[in-house]
């Protein structure tokens, strides 16, 4: 988690000022981190959680991802409860869980306050999209 923390200072977030760091943990003790990366045209935006899950598996395809912190500074508010992964990146995390045969855990921070742990990333996404109906 404060890996992720300092990954919100890398964000690149001019539109949203919504600046989301996210870190893992690897089997194999490296730790990586990423944040969001937006762009004018507002649907190119990169999530924090998909930016550093795509940059870790280039690096260590094979490597399983054991743990997820995911946090976020809004230049406005002070963030006091977790942040949420989005859905489309629920899925994603889900994803890896299944193509690693591993539960992913899913840890959540506001800039400050609680800290809610996941041991699973299917537990945020109910009845999510199976790669196995293709
Ligand atoms: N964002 C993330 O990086 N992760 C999420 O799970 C939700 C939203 C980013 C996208 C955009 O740059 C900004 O937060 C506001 O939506």
């Amino acid at each position: 988690m404060k890996s992720a923390h300092k990954a919100t200072k890398s964000a690149y977030a001019p539109y949203s000022n919504f600046k989301v760091g996210a870190a893992i943990l690897l089997k194999n003790g490296k730790t990586f981190k990423g944040s969001n990366f937006e762009n004018a045209s507002y649907p190119l935006c990169l999530c924090a959680e998909r930016v550093v899950l795509a940059a870790a598996h280039s690096c260590h395809p094979n490597n399983i991802v054991e743990a997820i912190a995911i946090t976020a500074k809004n230049e406005v508010k002070i963030l006091d409860m977790p942040i949420s992964p989005c859905g489309a990146c629920r899925q994603v995390l889900v994803e890896v869980e299944q193509k690693q045969k591993h539960p992913l855990k899913v840890i959540l921070q506001g800039e400050q306050g609680p800290i809610y742990v996941f041991d699973s990333a299917s537990e945020l996404l109910p009845l999510g999209f199976d790669g196995d109906l293709l």
